[in-house]
C-alpha cells in the first residue's frame, strides 16, 4: 500500500519537493495518509481512480509511465483486510490518499 501511494505521490509531483505522510490511531485501527503537492486529479477521474488499468493521463505522453494497476491493487488489498481507501484532490494543487486498516480483520 505504502510503496504504491508514496511512489505515486513522488511520480505525479514533478515540481514539488515534499510529501507528507500522516498516521492516526482511531477506533480499532490506523489511518495512514500520503499527501502530495503535484498535478492533482479531476473530479471526473476521481470516480474511476481505483479501477483496473485506469489512468488520468494522455496515453500519447510518456511523461508518467505506468500501467494503471497500483491503486487497483491497493483497493483490493484494503478490501480484503476489511478497511477502506479514499482520496481528496484538486487539479494542479495536489492529492491526499488515505486508507484505514483495522487491527483485527472482521472475518470477511
Ligand atoms: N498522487 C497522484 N497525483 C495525481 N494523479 C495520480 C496520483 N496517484 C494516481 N494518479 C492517477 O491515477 C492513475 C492510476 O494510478 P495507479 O497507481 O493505479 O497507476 P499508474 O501510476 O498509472 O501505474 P502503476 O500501475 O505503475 O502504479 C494514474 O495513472 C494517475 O493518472
Ligand atoms: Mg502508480
Amino acid at each position: 500500500m505504502l510503496v504504491n501511494l508514496i511512489s505515486n505521490a513522488v511520480k505525479y509531483s514533478p515540481n514539488a519537493n515534499k510529501i507528507i505522510i500522516r498516521s492516526v490511531l482511531s477506533g480499532n485501527g490506523i489511518t495512514i495518509s500520503v499527501e502530495d503537492f503535484g498535478i492533482g486529479i479531476t473530479d471526473t477521474s476521481k470516480e474511476k481512480i481505483f479501477d483496473r488499468f485506469f489512468r488520468d493521463i494522455d496515453p500519447k505522453l510518456n511523461t508518467y509511465p505506468g500501467l494503471g494497476l497500483g491503486l487497483y491493487i491497493c483497493a483490493e488489498i484494503i478490501k480484503r483486510q476489511g478497511g477502506k481507501i479514499w482520496l481528496k484532490s484538486k487539479k494542479n494543487i495536489g492529492s491526499s490518499f488515505s486508507f484505514y486498516l483495522p487491527f483485527k480483520n472482521s472475518g470477511k
